[in-house]
């Protein structure tokens, strides 16, 4: 399967896809507080994306049966949402949100504390927000794919975490997976071709803060570190452009 580009009339397709994925995770970020079920916050995300005439993307994809994924402390990603989990200060929370709009779609994540939590903590999340700029950075035509996987590898490597290996990022446009898979880290063996104009990224670093190792819970779905430290995913859809990269998923 060859990479699928873009022209200008798709990627402002995709931008509007994008703009309701970030203005819902906004929305969802405001009602993150001690005591809400993560169930609460799938419940806004469909909401939210009803009143603007989209479709969440994840929803039946494969079985998944929620809209949103919600991922606590541990769990790396995929999580589901559950009337019976509360939120708990000092906890942090991935949301991970996807929509279809027109036949588009874009797909975005970030992981937020809820209340006050421990500054380790903080600072997994500010390195792997870090790793996804830098990653960004690296999005431009004549670049190579592990420019991009590099960019993440290193920068979450030389702050003492990990990088997980079973899930990537991907390419993404009227399927919400397209070639090619978006690792983030370097292996002679992944496929590495060039960055071209309208290729568009949905770039996703996953980095524990302890060993890279996960396993899938009872649910099929749960990703968890296999040795209980804590995780953090961002991800952004983007551009490659002649002028450079461009977040599709942000204003
Ligand atoms: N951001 C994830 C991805 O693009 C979310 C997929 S969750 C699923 O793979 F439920 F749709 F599988
Ligand atoms: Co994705």
């Amino acid at each position: 399967m060859a990479i699928v580009r873009k022209d200008e009339r798709e990627l402002e397709k995709m931008y509007r896809a994008g703009q309701i994925v970030w203005n819902a995770l906004h929305e969802l970020r405001t009602n993150v507080k001690p005591g809400v079920t993560t169930k609460e916050l799938d419940e806004i995300a469909e909401r939210y994306t009803a009143e603007h005439g989209a479709r969440p993307a994840f929803k039946g994809y494969m079985g998944y049966p929620g809209s949103l994924c919600t991922s606590i402390n541990q769990e790396v990603v995929h999580g589901i949402p559950s009337g019976r989990r509360l939120l708990r200060e000092g906890d942090i929370l991935s949301m991970d949100f996807g929509v279809e709009l027109d036949g588009y779609y874009a797909d975005a994540a970030f992981t937020v504390p809820v209340g006050k939590i421990a500054p380790e903590r903080e600072k997994l999340l500010r390195v792997t927000r870090e790793s996804l700029d830098h990653a960004i950075e690296k999005v431009r035509p004549g670049n190579r794919l592990s420019d991009i996987s590099a960019a993440v590898q290193t920068w979450v490597e030389s702050n003492g975490y990990s990088v997980v290996r079973e899930f990537v990022g991907h390419g993404i446009g009227t399927q919400l997976h397209e070639e090619p898979q978006v690792p983030n880290y370097v292996e002679r063996k992944n496929e590495n071709p060039r960055l071209k104009e309208g290729m568009v990224l949905a770039i996703e670093p996953m980095v524990n803060a302890g060993k890279p190792d996960t396993r899938v819970l009872k649910d099929k779905w749960t990703a968890v570190t296999r040795d209980g430290s804590y995780s953090a995913h961002f991800e952004h859809c983007v551009a490659v452009t002649k002028d450079g990269p461009v977040i599709l998923t942000r204003p």
